[in-house]
């Protein structure tokens, strides 16, 4: 695995690869990678015949300077599990090569990157974006993986793709789990043994959510249940939990109309901040 943090050298292994009329898949990835970021990667290998992982800690998308600073990182980890999953070149860029100066160039991503998390972490999704649009415009991938657990980024990133008219396929991945059911997150190193347990009441939560969401008529109905259920596990603080339309990602009010729902949610444990969504009509 090559491992390149310079313009010219991307460029030189990017020609290569496309010279032998090589497939280019990507996996961005902000590193402390777990086993949800490996499965992007064993996605990437099935349907690209070159894989780039890029491991880059976005501070744009950072809304709080304290969580970039706690922000886990370990690239040698990192870099050994890359190896081994065959990837072909790790992008570790430092943050002058994204961003020679502050970006003077604002892109507003409409009312998408206002709700949800964007309302709870203002301009987190402009920095999701332009970042995004970066490695797009470096790499120049074919294909790029994304994983569903972050459901909203996926959308706005279908969105920049369909809007800029980028030659890229998008994959969404399927949430990886733990035995507990807890959405992996590289978030989840923050927490202690006892978080983590508490953590995981979020995707019982959800699950209670998909059996029973049929018995209700109006969405509040559910989101109060839901919210009950949630108040009374200790030490879980939910920020959100909204119930949305899966194709336009707007909030819904009535469960029986037949469309598809998506039910999302952000809570903290042990002051991390942990996103988790489930499709409850698929
Ligand atoms: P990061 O949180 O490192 O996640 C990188 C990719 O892994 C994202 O597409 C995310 O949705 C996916 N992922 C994370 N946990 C997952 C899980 N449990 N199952 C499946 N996929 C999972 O998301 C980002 O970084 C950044 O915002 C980025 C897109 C790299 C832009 O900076």
């Amino acid at each position: 695995m090559l491992n390149v943090n310079k313009l010219t050298s991307l460029e030189e292994e990017l020609s290569k690869a496309s010279e032998k009329g090589m497939k280019i898949g990507l996996v961005p990835t902000m590193g402390a990678l777990h086993n949800g970021h490996m499965e992007l990667i064993k996605q990437a290998r099935m349907h690209s015949d070159y894989v780039i992982v890029s491991i880059f800690i976005n501070p744009l998308q950072f809304n709080q300077a304290e969580d970039f600073m706690n922000y886990p990182s370990n690239l040698l980890k990192d870099s050994d599990k890359l190896k081994n999953a065959g990837v072909n070149l790790l992008f570790n860029p430092d943050a002058k090569l994204i961003y020679p100066k502050k970006p003077s160039v604002k892109i507003d991503f409409g009312g998408l990157s206002h709700k949800l998390e964007g309302r709870f972490r203002l301009g987190h999704f402009e920095g999701v974006g332009l970042v995004v649009m970066k490695l797009f415009n470096l790499i120049k991938p074919n294909v790029a993986f994304f994983g569903l657990k972050d459901l909203q980024q996926f959308v706005l990133i279908k969105h920049i793709v369909k809007e800029f008219s980028y030659p890229i396929k998008l994959e969404g991945i399927p949430t990886v789990r733990g035995e507990n059911g807890l959405a992996l997150s590289s978030r989840n190193t923050l927490l202690s043994p006892s978080g983590i347990k508490i953590a995981a009441q979020i995707y019982k939560g959800l699950i209670w959510a998909k059996n029973n969401f049929e018995t209700f008529h109006a969405s509040e109905a559910l989101k109060i249940q839901l919210n009950n259920f949630y108040q009374t596990q200790e030490g879980l603080s939910i920020e959100y939990c909204e119930v949305l339309n899966s194709n336009t990602f707007k909030p819904l009010k009535s469960l029986q109309s037949g469309k598809k729902i998506t039910l999302c949610v952000a809570a903290y444990v042990e002051g991390v901040r942990l996103i988790d969504n489930i499709f409850l009509r698929e």
